[in-house]
């Protein structure tokens, strides 16, 4: 990582447009990442989240739009060139291997090799050790040799972080992390979050249960049929009701008036 000031604009994507044949997946998205913040990606199925955190992964070239990180725009764009800017994306469809351990998952396909090309098994278990430390990973019998079949999901998607920071990510984009987690494992992701974001890098953060989505997020932006339907830090909603409201509202309307969110008071008669 640069010497760069939390908070500025690292990644900027602009007017991207994405089209799947005659599906126009995204239809003009512009959207700024911002140093050590959690930015929660929201909007409803099919809005066009995935589309864009691949195409911000190098996974899909945009049909047209410009992709710009820490003030240079990258062209052409792919997944190395992605990987190379610190863009690591933990998603659903791309699991991590149960029967191996968290050691070999963490390192499959970069291992820590020594100057005959072996691998290095103490120095990839001392890493192991030092990365799921960093995120928090706390479990007494935390043992880099687990199976990972064996572990929760939300300790899973720890180890899908800890592979993540071992590529050296700056960014990291977890697409629905939660969706098919308890809220205890919910929870233990969260600290992961925490943890990766106390480092001063950045995670994009994908989810449809809108509660934990604002718990977790510094700001929201928020997607509707491939375009930006509004954007908006934490502090410019009143709760997580008012985003809710206005999610709703999109979805009923095609448009959100943050000014129109009446909350009631407590205690008020409705
Ligand atoms: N590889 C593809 N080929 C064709 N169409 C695609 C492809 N990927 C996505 N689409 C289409 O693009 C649109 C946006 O899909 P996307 O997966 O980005 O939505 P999403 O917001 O992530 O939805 P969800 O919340 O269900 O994950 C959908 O209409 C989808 O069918
Ligand atoms: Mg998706």
């Amino acid at each position: 990582m640069g010497m760069a000031e939390s908070g500025e604009p690292i990644i900027e994507l602009r007017n991207i447009i994405k089209r799947f044949g005659s599906v126009e997946a995204l239809t003009g998205v512009s959207m700024t990442v911002r140093r050590g913040e959690v930015l929660g990606l929201l909007g409803d199925n099919g809005a066009g989240k995935s589309t864009l955190v691949k195409t911000l992964a190098g996974v899909h070239a945009p049909s047209s739009g410009e992709i710009w990180v820490n003030g240079t725009r990258r062209d052409p764009w792919n997944p190395a060139a992605a990987r190379n800017a610190g863009i690591e994306t933990v998603f659903q469809d791309r699991a991590l291997s149960p029967q191996h351990s968290i050691v070999s998952n963490v390192f499959m396909g970069r291992e820590i090799t020594n100057a005959f090309g072996l691998i290095n098994v103490k120095k990839q278990i001392d890493e192991a050790n030092r990365l799921m430390r960093e995120i928090g990973f706390t479990s007494k019998v935390f043992n880099p040799n687990s199976i990972v079949g064996n572990l929760s999901g939300g300790e899973r998607q720890g180890v899908a972080i800890a592979r993540a920071l071992y590529n050296k990510a700056d960014v990291i984009v977890l697409d629905e992390p939660t969706t098919a987690l308890s809220l205890t494992e919910t929870q233990k992701v969260f600290r992961f979050v925490e943890a990766v974001k106390s480092s001063g890098r950045t995670v994009i953060f994908i989810g449809h249960n809108i509660y934990h989505v604002w718990d977790i997020s510094d700001r929201f932006f928020v997607i509707d049929r491939g375009r930006e339907a509004f954007e908006g830090a934490k502090s410019d909603f009143q709760g997580a009701d008012h985003l809710i409201h206005m999610m709703r509202e999109l979805a009923e309307t095609g448009h959100a008036d943050a000014g129109s969110y009446r909350p009631s008071a407590p205690g008020a008669v409705q």
